[in-house]
């Protein structure tokens, strides 16, 4: 890693604005705090212990902000917390307005955004309006009333096909495999109607056309809000709206964990009259964001989800799906700004969270993923717009090869095991010491195993070492903190050829390089900030980054 001089000194932007001297916030209104934030993801089950039972918990990771401070990020965005049975752990919500106890309850909550605040850090939650829990208190009654009762009316309660009514009422398929229909099989022992679930049996889907449903969504934003959180990732935004008459599929491409835009499953038009009404709430609240997950791969269907009046943020999963290629990541990056221009909307970039696998395994594994890795957390650091991290990708985590009988995704058992799910990407950070837990937990029996080769990649470790991975991010994220040369929407390419990238953000003149190529590059001119790996006979060596000013 290369030194580097510091322009205007350490400082703290998190205000709000776009920090000191940024040409941006001064000559028009002032940019909101999440237009270039970089926002730290936590899956609390693997974040931090606390009370030794192997499962992460808030207190855990309230113990634990001086890390996430020290590394400089805006915002914290947690996977669920509120009260499920953990079916698709916490993205089955049987209470949207109580933290689960396995998570500490509602005193933790209000323990870590008091905490996080106190830092200058933002925190951010899951709200899941798709679907409930089918321990819901909702979908309980609607089971007690039997078909035709108005409680299944919040829900998707359909008779079948065939006979006898048989056969699930449509051809869909759930994301997690197998049908998205379950027969109810009423107290008396008789299957009757059928119900949707887009995942797990466990994740019943919810009719947005009840007016309940709204009602009840608008009830947990504000409680939410009201308790300090800064703003919400919204799962499956571009869901809740399904076709009238649930017309079957036809010649749509589906797989487990997998879609496409024609699929009448997700995307119906409808779903933006949903996002208005939720903007409208939000509104309520001129400080928080919304942060929708919209898998929609064409630019303008996708970037509807960003009309003024819609969500503020969209997750761009592009740089997640492909591999350590200067062409591919040169049209993701196109593609991505492309389709937040149609809309004026604010890029944001994510290379892995606890759907998608690691990039250090995506992109070959160790030595070389690691350092391709680094590598492409500076050209996402050097983007205009918001920057998500997921937890472990500033220790260079991989995934991890869990045996079997350890899986928990159940994507496992309904894809009747040939697709092993996400866990591979969810296993406990490791804190310190030289064995499993590494300071994750007092129990060894942590709710994935640990490897012991993550002994080498402590947090602890790679504070000490002014090489590692994690001083890298610091180092990184220090420098898009403080300098003027990142301000600025837009990036002009200085080259795109044989397997270099190199371009410069317009405002500031931050110059990215990216060697993705065979053999070592000629830097471009400037001054040298960081590199993700050191130069060799002045050259960038292949498989790294340089920022240069
Ligand atoms: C998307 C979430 O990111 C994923 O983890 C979850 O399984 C599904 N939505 C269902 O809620
Ligand atoms: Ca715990």
């Amino acid at each position: 890693m290369s030194g580097h001089k510091m322009k205007r000194g350490g400082m703290n932007s998190r205000q709000g604005g776009t920090g000191p001297g940024s040409a941006r916030a001064s000559a028009r209104r002032p940019e909101p705090w999440w237009s270039s934030a970089v926002f730290y993801q936590v899956y609390p089950r693997s974040f931090a212990d606390s009370n030794g039972d192997g499962i992460g918990d808030l207190d855990g990771l309230t113990a634990r902000l001086e890390h996430l401070e020290q590394l400089g990020v805006d915002a914290i965005w947690i996977n669920p917390v509120t009260v499920s049975p953990m079916a698709d752990h916490g993205y089955d919500v049987a209470d949207p307005r109580d933290v689960d106890p396995l998570f500490g309850g509602m005193a933790a909550i209000e323990r870590l955004i008091a905490a996080a605040h106190q830092r200058g850090i933002k925190v951010t939650m899951d709200v899941v309006p798709n679907h409930t829990s089918s321990a819901h208190p909702w979908f309980q009654a609607a089971l007690a009333g039997g078909p035709g009762s108005a409680a299944r009316g919040r829900y998707f309660f359909r008779d079948g096909g065939g006979p006898d009514g048989a056969l699930p009422p449509n051809n869909w398929e759930s994301v997690f495999g197998g049908s998205a229909w379950t027969r109810v099989v009423e107290p008396d022992g008789t299957p009757r109607q059928w119900y949707l679930h887009l995942f797990d049996p466990e994740q019943p889907d919810l009719n947005w056309d009840h007016p309940d449903v709204f009602d009840d969504f608008e009830k947990t934003l504000r409680f939410w809000l009201e308790h300090g959180v800064d703003g919400f990732r919204i799962d499956v935004a571009h869901g809740m709206a399904k076709p009238p008459g649930l017309p079957d599929t036809q010649g749509v491409k589906t797989g487990v964990l997998r879609h496409s835009d024609d699929d009448p499953r997700f995307n119906h038009p409808s779903v933006h009259a949903i996002h208005r009404d939720i903007r409208t709430v939000v509104d309520d609240y001129p400080w928080a964001v919304t942060i929708g997950e919209v898998w929609v791969t064409d630019n303008v269907r996708w970037a509807e989800y960003l009309r003024p009046d819609e969500l503020h943020l969209g997750f761009n999963f592009r740089l997640s799906k492909i591999d350590f290629d200067a062409g591919e990541i040169h049209d993701a990056i196109q593609n991505s700004l492309a389709a937040t221009a149609l809309e004026s909307a604010t890029p944001t970039w994510t290379l892995s969270n606890h759907d998608v696998g690691r990039e250090v395994s995506r992109y070959g594994g160790g030595e070389i993923g690691l350092r391709r890795a680094r590598a492409m957390a500076m050209v996402m650091l050097a983007l205009p717009g918001a920057v998500f991290i997921y937890n472990g990708e500033e220790l260079g985590l991989p995934d991890v090869q869990l045996p079997d009988e350890v899986l928990q995704d159940p994507t496992w058992e309904r894809s009747g095991h040939t697709e092993r799910g996400r866990d591979k990407c969810r296993v406990p950070i490791p804190w310190s010491g030289d064995t499993p837990p590494f300071g994750f937990s007092t129990c060894a029996d942590t709710w994935l195993p640990m490897p012991q080769e993550w002994a080498a990649l402590t947090v602890k470790k790679q504070r000490a070492d002014p090489d590692s991975t994690l001083s890298f991010f610091r180092r990184a994220l220090e420098l898009r903190r403080a300098r003027s040369e990142f301000d600025g929407g837009e990036i002009e390419w200085l080259d795109a050829s044989r397997g270099r990238l190199i371009f410069r953000r317009r405002g500031g003149g931050l110059v990215c390089a990216l060697n993705a190529g065979r053999r070592p590059m000629a830097l471009p001119p400037g001054e040298l900030i960081l590199s993700s790996a050191p130069l060799v006979n002045d050259k960038l060596p292949r498989d790294a980054a340089a920022w240069l000013v």
